[in-house]
């Protein structure tokens, strides 16, 4: 992980704003403010932003512009700008775009699979698994992400057991890093918990990373129980924007915003600029014309008016 920790323990805070967030908003944004709130969420200092998705168009609009997204970037600089990829055909756009990681996706409910991917599980993984290998091939690292861990919208609760056996098997098709996605936001600490702990009796705790939608107000309870049991790597976005279009209800990822002032306070040191990113999270949420999702980012504000 080459995040910035300048002598605390390491922590890496993995933006996905850009992608999960922008991929749900019914307005579309041109590509220029998403390069424009990408630029600046780097300019943070966050080392991770997920900056968009070479999915189908037809399924997800508002990810159409990848390669132009991706053009308006500087993929050489410090910072890491990983893509989602569903398939063989959005790795070879990805490619062509100039990313040099991906992030692919499956999960452990099988209604939500059909729904997302138009597929089964065991289907998402084999057609995954050749987008790993050839990204591995090119030297692009690809993390596996896992949706509906502690819940699914379509069947309800999700067997901790099926989880992990899905995270064994992206971890051995050579994914370098599993994300264990509360995608509805039904989760809670105790169960995360277990869930995160389970996880870690196959693969490295430093391979796994917890990403939670904050639909019942829980993503910061959960993420400091994940914290308690070892994780140190938090997907989160910036004024909580987000869902996932094949999950009904569900709400936006946790605030990175509110992500970074708990992780201070924790006295991890990630290298964020706390300020900046209140004000970039205050600066999209005009955009779009929505309420700032983030509690810290909202006091920041205020405190400053
Ligand atoms: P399909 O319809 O079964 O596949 O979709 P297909 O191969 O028949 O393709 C249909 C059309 O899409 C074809 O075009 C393909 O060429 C085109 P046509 O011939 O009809 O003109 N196509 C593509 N175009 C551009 N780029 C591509 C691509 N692939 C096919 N890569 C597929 C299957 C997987 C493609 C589709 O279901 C899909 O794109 N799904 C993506 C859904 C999505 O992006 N969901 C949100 C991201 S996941 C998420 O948010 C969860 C996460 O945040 C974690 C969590 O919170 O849980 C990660
Ligand atoms: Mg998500």
């Amino acid at each position: 992980m080459t995040d910035r920790v300048n002598g605390t323990e390491r922590f890496t805070v993995v933006e996905v704003g850009p992608r999960d967030g922008l991929q749900n908003e019914k307005s579309v944004l041109p590509a220029a403010t998403k390069i424009e709130l990408i630029k600046r969420l780097a300019a943070c200092g966050l080392p991770v932003v997920e900056a968009t998705s070479f999915v189908s168009p037809k399924w997800v609009p508002q990810m159409a512009d990848a390669h132009e997204v991706m053009a308006g970037l500087d993929l050489q600089s410090a910072t890491r700008f990983p893509v989602l990829v569903p398939n063989l055909h959005g790795l070879d756009r990805a490619r062509q775009a100039g990313a040099r990681e991906i992030a692919v996706f499956t999960a452990a409910s099988e209604q939500f699979s059909q729904r997302n991917t138009n597929c089964s599980i065991a289907e998402s993984i084999e057609r995954l698994k050749p987008v790993v290998e050839a990204a591995a091939a090119d030297g692009i690292r690809a993390r596996g992400y896992i949706s509906c861990v502690l819940g699914c919208p379509y069947e309800g609760r999700i067997s901790p057991a099926a989880v992990v056996r899905v995270a064994e098997t992206l971890y051995a098709a050579g994914c370098t890093e599993i994300s264990l996605g509360d995608t509805i936001g039904t989760g809670t600490a105790g169960a995360a918990r277990k869930l995160v702990a389970l996880a870690a009796g196959s693969i490295p705790m430093d391979k796994l990373a917890v990403h939670f939608h904050d639909t019942y107000g829980q993503a910061l309870a959960n993420i400091l129980a994940c914290i308690e049991v070892g994780i140190r790597i938090v997907d989160s976005s910036v004024a909580g924007l987000g869902g996932c279009p094949y999950a009904p209800g569900a709400s936006g990822n946790v605030a990175t915003e509110d992500v970074v002032y708990m992780l201070q306070g924790l006295g991890f040191d990630c290298g964020i600029d706390l300020s900046q990113l209140a004000l970039t999270g205050g600066w999209i949420s005009s955009v779009l014309g929505r309420d700032n999702n983030s509690r810290a980012g909202r006091a920041l504000a205020m405190y400053k008016e």
